[in-house]
């Protein structure tokens, strides 16, 4: 198929990345010329391990517009995964979907073909039907479900493996009203042989946000009960070893530690806390799950002033993306220990594998290892993001406070404290 991608950031890039390898031909609708002219030489602007391999892999089915109407005139299928930020409020910002709606729609007015439009981008239940549908059919002049087929389909990959994600999922949801969208659907996602559930447009995008909601819910369950167990003198990681065994339950995402972040879940969360108010509800579970997650991080310092006077000290910081195999530092839960690190007067030396100049451009002030093990010879580490490569480091007397459980830090380290363990 020929399919237009709107939105080159992660999920964008990444989808249309994906399907070039499945066969269609891909044009990336981009806003900048670094990006245009980026991309086809098999660059992506985007950490995400194996993309940029199977980008230049797959170049040969891959073109980049900056004429939005050229290619919707162009393809037969169009995918939104333009941003869905939040406002300063929490509540979810819809101007890049707003602004795409137009322009989309003016440009179907022109197209002469039956065209499927797809909304990759988070957006709240009632979004598609309420906002993004009546502009297609304003500016187009034609029907949705029948002159033009419409879908909201939700994204679920995570960063980091997110090309493993888009090839092996475990389901794929659609949000569908018409059986020909459907059909289009199915048949393009039939070889990656994943169950394909298919209900409507609202349910879709409900679903996206209680998938997101309770994996963030788990987290900071997790971390309630690991906050408990270091007081008790239990480990939770062995506690959750042995919930997770019951199948009810399962044992992914019961790693307590500081906290989640990135550009989706905190996002996402308030977006639906902000959603709910409007309707009349205060969400008692969600917004104690924020709670919750910000109060995290704070344990770390907490912990490290039983061992040490930070102010003057030189504390080193190991890792700065929100998750390991990333370079994002969206709501990065370093951010907030850098701070408090600062205020309490703390000389840093912080290391990432991949995110130190997104950080450096947020804490210029702060010192940046170019290794891991520079960060060792500080007067106490703090673990904060769980790359592999921090469990080859030497921990033998240094004194550690680790956010993330990584082992070895665990086993070999001096003075060693778990922030929930
Ligand atoms: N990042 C994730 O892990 C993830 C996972 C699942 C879902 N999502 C959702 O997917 C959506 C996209 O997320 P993202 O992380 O890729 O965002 P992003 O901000 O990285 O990318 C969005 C891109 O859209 C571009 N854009 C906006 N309007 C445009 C237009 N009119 N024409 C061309 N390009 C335009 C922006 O320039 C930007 O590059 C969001 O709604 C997000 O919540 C993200």
């Amino acid at each position: 198929m020929k399919i237009s991608i709107i939105g080159t950031g992660y999920v964008g890039t990444v989808t249309g990345t994906c399907l070039a390898e499945l066969g269609h031909q891909i044009v990336f609708v981009v806003r900048d010329t670094k990006k245009r002219d980026l991309i086809p030489s098999g660059k992506s602007l985007i950490y995400e391990p194996g993309l940029d391999q199977l980008l230049e892999k797959n170049l040969a089915r891959i073109s980049t517009t900056m004429d939005l109407p050229d290619a919707i005139r162009k393809t037969e299928l169009t995918f939104v995964c333009v941003g869905t930020p939040s406002n300063d409020d929490g509540s979810i910002n819809l101007d890049q979907i707003r602004d795409v709606s137009h322009t989309i729609g003016k440009s179907l007015a022109s197209d002469d073909e039956y065209h499927t439009i797809i909304v990759k981008s988070t957006v709240l239940p009632g979004t598609s039907e309420t906002l993004v549908i009546p502009i297609l059919e304003k500016e187009s002049g034609k029907n949705a479900f029948v002159d033009f087929g419409f879908s909201s389909n939700p994204e679920f990959l995570k960063k980091g493996t997110a090309i493993e994600d888009f090839f092996h999922t475990d389901r794929i949801v659609i949000g569908v009203n018409d059986p020909k969208t459907k059909e289009v659907l199915e048949k393009l996602y039939q070889p990656l042989n994943a169950p394909i559930f298919a209900t409507t447009i609202r349910t879709s995008e409900m679903i996206k946000y209680t998938s997101n909601s309770f994996l963030a819910t788990k987290i900071s369950f997790a971390n309630e009960i690991g906050n408990l167990c270091k007081k008790m003198g239990i480990d939770s990681y062995e506690v959750f070893k042995g919930v997770g065994l019951d199948a009810r339950i399962n044992p992914h995402f019961f790693r307590s530690g500081i906290g989640f972040g990135g550009s989706c879940f905190p996002k996402d969360l308030k977006a639906l806390i902000a959603h709910a108010r409007t309707l009349g509800i205060e969400p008692q579970i969600l917004t104690a799950v924020i709670g919750t997650n910000e109060d995290q991080p704070a344990k770390m310092i907490d912990l490290l002033k039983r061992h040490l006077d930070i102010a003057g000290k030189t504390i080193g910081v190991l890792g700065l993306a929100f998750k390991p195999d990333s370079d994002d530092i969206q709501e990065s839960r370093a951010v907030p220990i850098i701070q408090a690190l600062l205020k309490e007067r703390a000389k840093i030396i912080a290391f990432d594998p991949v995110a130190t100049e997104n950080f450096r451009y947020l804490f210029p002030d702060v010192s940046y290892a170019k290794t891991a093990r520079e960060v060792l010879d500080a007067d106490a580490v703090l673990i904060v993001t769980e790359w592999k490569e921090f469990e080859d480091l030497d921990y033998r007397n240094k004194l550690v406070i680790d956010g993330r459980r990584i082992g070895k830090a665990h086993k070999e380290a001096v003075t060693y404290e778990g922030v929930c363990w």
